[in-house]
């Protein structure tokens, strides 16, 4: 098998699902390459050398430049905050590397489509971290609705709801809580949650075409970490918005850090003329599927495993019946982004397409401030 050199900037949270994804994805399917964890960097040389001893990464760096410029390096991997993924991705395609990024792409359009403009201008493959459409039970759903199974869409319902923020002592800044800061993070639960939902929805159910939002921030100043003052918070606390695709269909959004109660609740509900599905991601294996055609005695939600050998993904994990997590969806990722360098067309969701969701996320926050309907930018 050919190698495939890595280099990895961020060993947070994602720095570890990357990591985890690169070193399993050829042992579970059959690729064309098999990623080498060459480099991994982060903002201190201890962090890294730790890091890199704990999962096998040949060298640690301490300046993402360095790892970029590296000969040896054939793709870069993006898991450090929202404010270092423009400048990382352009130097990347710059260096003619290959680039992956967590989402969301850039902290606003204009950042997201320079990102564009750079990895198109070098040639380079390119893919954004949108896990989530690689759930198998996600998958699925895709699949019964290119099917046309559910028939014509009236209804797209999704919320992401999680509750830890409420503490008015929670600072503002620095690892993790960078989230909160948003001159880092861009935006609040809009760009960081909601991206997700609008990213499937696209997916699932096509181009959304006005949206009409409210956010709001509950907690106006908290400490910076960094600063140690009190500081303003600039980022939405909870962002709702109404929603209407291009297909006709109405749809509601929601996602707040506010929801007492709720870890990481991503829900996702369609309604279509024939037939309902409907995901939760505290369940992840289930698919509810509710079909009109059944015969009427028997008519009902049914609560699909996703654990068979002929749902997506699933023949190259265990035996039918044994299940996969959140991890998995990573490992999915890196394996169809290896297989897509073999001349299968582009893994999904490119750069350009994840644009797409900052034209959403853009419009939501423009339509929050201006009390209005807003028409979401069209992308390509
Ligand atoms: N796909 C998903 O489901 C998902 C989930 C969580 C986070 N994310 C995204 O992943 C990215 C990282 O989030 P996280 O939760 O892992 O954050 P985190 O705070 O846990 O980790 C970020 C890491 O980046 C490092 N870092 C920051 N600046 C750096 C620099 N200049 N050079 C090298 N390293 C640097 C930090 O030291 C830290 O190790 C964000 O863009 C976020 O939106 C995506």
């Amino acid at each position: 098998m050919k190698k495939l050199n890595i280099g990895v900037i961020g060993c947070g949270f994602m720095g570890r699902t990357h990591s985890n994804a690169f070193g399993k994805a050829a042992n579970f399917f059959d690729v064309p390459y098999e990623p080498v964890l060459k480099a991994i960097c982060a903002r201190t040389g201890d962090r890294a050398r730790l890091f890199a001893g704990k999962w096998g990464y040949e060298r640690p760096e301490s300046d993402w430049r360095k790892l970029v410029e590296s000969p040896d390096i054939d793709l870069v991997d993006i898991a450090s905050p929202n404010d270092t993924h423009a400048e990382i991705a352009i130097a990347a395609a710059q260096a003619g590397k290959m680039v992956m990024c967590e989402k969301p792409l850039g902290r606003n359009p204009a950042e997201s489509e320079s990102m564009v403009k750079a990895v198109e201008a070098a040639g380079v493959a390119n893919m954004v971290w949108y896990n989530y459409r690689r759930v198998p039970a996600v998958m699925l759903a895709k699949q019964l609705i290119d099917e046309g199974r559910l028939g014509k869409i009236f209804h797209y319902r999704t919320v992401f709801l999680q509750d830890w923020t409420i503490s008015s002592e929670l600072p503002q800044g620095g690892e993790g809580l960078w989230r909160l800061d948003a001159s880092v993070a861009g935006s609040g639960v809009t760009g960081d949650l909601l991206a997700h939902n609008i990213d499937t929805a696209l997916w699932l159910n096509g181009e959304i075409d006005e949206v009409t939002a409210m956010t709001e921030t509950f907690i106006k100043s908290r400490k910076h970490t960094l600063t140690g003052k009190q500081e303003p918070v600039r980022i939405d606390d909870a962002s709702a918005f109404l929603a209407r695709f291009r297909n006709g269909s109405l749809a509601t959004f929601e996602a707040t850090r506010y929801a007492r109660g709720h870890k990481a609740l991503y829900t996702l509900e369609i309604n279509g003329e024939n037939a309902s599905v409907m995901w939760d991601l505290h369940d992840l294996h289930r698919l509810q599927y509710f079909d009109h055609r059944d015969e009427s005695r028997l008519r009902g939600w049914r609560s699909i495993h996703v654990t068979d050998g002929d749902h997506p993904y699933m023949k190259n994990w265990w035996v039918p019946g044994l299940q996969i997590g959140y991890e998995h969806t990573f490992i999915h990722q890196v394996a169809d982004f290896l297989k897509s360098l073999d001349g299968g067309g582009p893994a999904s969701p490119t750069f350009a397409e994840a644009l797409r969701t900052d034209y959403v996320t853009d419009a939501v926050l423009r339509s929050a401030a201006d009390r209005a309907w807003v028409k979401v930018q069209s992308g390509r």
